[in-house]
């Protein structure tokens, strides 16, 4: 394909020139300028690969007359995964995993496709190892007969042009920062390239019924635009959270158009690759033999399962000007909003200390039943006294020093009681009239209740 001449868009007002500058020649906007396509080409020969009892055409259709089951889902085989992806894989549909550099992401698709291939014919597409490093890890992870077949390619055309040959179910990519267009001339990895790239294997993916994984890094310092611009093209985004340095790897759904989002996949890394966890809960508790200050452990439910995860919170008196508010898996505005209404409802003010609070084992909580959890252990911390052993909470905490109620409280009360938990502090309105289980639930109204249960701690 002759390569076509570059084309620049204002990002601001759309006007198109043929020449970079500055500014903007219409709208005078400074910097706004991007690279972009003159025009995607149609990909030739792709055909939807039909599956029984399907006619693809290009009719229009009542909406009865879909049948829903239509988007049919394919267990990956790994069961954490399907998790996320909202019950397994849809095919057709375009998934983005993102993470940073080293988490697992390779190791993660690498297995998913091993099992996919004994199925479907796979093509995993690498574009940043050699194929031998591939094969080691494979070797790492105890993939024998795997089915898959790799592919060293780093140009989008050919990639497709592979893929419309072989005709794989199932394609990955890995990394799409690697590939890149022909059709644009800035370097792999520019936002207009992953854009460009992105937009092609979209396509293929909705023409050929072909399941798309895409492998995309974020960088820390967000140098690069990253995969936050191809958000919104595709149909899932799972990012894996929290450091690479905990053995454990918590991956999120951010968006799913055929599931749930914030469902969380729980995976333990091995010297034979990531291993499922299938009880969440046990990992994220530290074990402590006796009561500690500052400590308490809540129950956060996002996604389908109620989770147990400990809240630690420390306060130290501050010397500065500014007190220091920390947050590690949580948000830190948050925070200061809860301390403010600490300080007027719960008369207990924190002016002078620094605070800081971490979510042990690496999850982010973005929910608001934390709060109640938070407030607590702020408190216990300063005043060295720890809450009884054996004690959970979970609500959210108004401005008017109200504890408001959350979803699923029974779910979250029954998850405490099935670990063991005697005593659970939870929001007057999630409490149940008469509970069954073998845990003392007590409903609190207003936060300065929550204080007096303290006291006599
Ligand atoms: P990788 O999947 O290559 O990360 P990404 O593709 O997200 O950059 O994972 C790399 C890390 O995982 C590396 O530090 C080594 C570790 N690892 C294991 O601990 N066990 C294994 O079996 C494998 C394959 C990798
Ligand atoms: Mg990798």
């Amino acid at each position: 394909m002759a390569k076509a001449k570059p084309l620049y868009q204002c990002s601001e007002c759309g006007a198109q020139v043929p020449k970079w500058a500055g500014q903007c020649p219409e709208c005078e906007a400074w910097n706004s300028l991007g690279e972009v396509a003159v025009t995607l080409p149609l990909i030739k020969g792709a055909r939807l690969t039909a599956y029984p009892g399907e006619a693809p055409g290009d009719r229009l259709t009542p909406l009865e007359a879909v049948a829903a089951d239509q988007e049919t889902r394919y267990s990956t085989g790994i069961e954490e995964l399907d998790r996320v992806l909202g019950g397994g894989m849809v095919r057709g549909s375009v998934v983005l995993i993102g993470g940073d550099p080293g988490i697992g992401k390779s190791t993660l698709l690498l297995q998913a496709a091993a099992t996919l291939g004994q199925r479907f014919s796979t093509l995993y597409v690498n574009g940043e190892e050699s194929l031998q490093q591939v094969s080691l890890r494979a070797q790492r992870l105890g993939i024998a007969r795997s089915g898959i077949t790799l592919l060293a390619e780093t140009q989008v055309e050919r990639v497709l042009e592979t893929a419309l040959r072989n005709q794989p179910r199932v394609l990955v990519i890995d990394s799409i920062q690697t590939i890149y267009t022909d059709a644009l001339q800035s370097a792999p990895g520019a936002v207009a390239q992953l854009r460009d790239s992105t937009a092609q294997l979209v396509r293929f993916a909705k023409q050929t019924g072909t399941t798309v994984f895409l492998i995309g890094h974020v960088t820390k310092e967000g140098t690069l635009a990253g995969p936050r611009v191809l958000e919104h093209m595709v149909d899932t985004v799972l990012y894996f959270e929290g450091d690479g340095n905990s053995r454990y790897r918590v991956v999120r759904a951010v968006k799913n158009r055929f599931g749930a989002v914030n469902e969380l996949g729980v995976f333990a890394m091995t010297d034979k690759g990531l291993r499922e966890v299938n009880n969440p809960s046990a990992i994220f508790l530290s074990h402590h033999e006796t009561e500690i200050p500052g400590s308490i452990v809540m129950v956060t439910k996002e996604g389908s399962r109620p989770l147990l995860v400990e809240v630690q919170a420390l306060v130290a008196e501050s010397h500065l000007g500014n007190p220091r508010r920390l947050c590690v898996g949580l948000d830190q505005n948050r925070l200061v909003m809860l301390l403010a209404v600490l300080q007027r409802h719960g008369g207990i003010p924190m002016y002078d200390q620094d605070v800081f609070v971490n979510i042990v084992g690496g999850v982010r909580i973005a929910e608001t039943a934390a709060d109640l959890a938070v407030l607590l252990a702020a408190v216990s911390s300063l005043r060295g006294r720890p809450l009884a052993l054996g004690t959970a909470a979970f609500g959210e905490v108004g401005l008017a020093g109200e504890i408001r109620p959350v979803q699923n409280g029974v779910d979250r009360i029954r998850e405490a009681a099935k670990h063991g938990f005697k005593r659970i502090l939870v929001p007057k309105a999630n409490a149940p009239k008469k509970s069954e289980e073998k845990i003392q639930v007590i409903g609190i109204g207003r936060l300065s209740e929550a204080m007096d249960i303290m006291r006599e701690d």
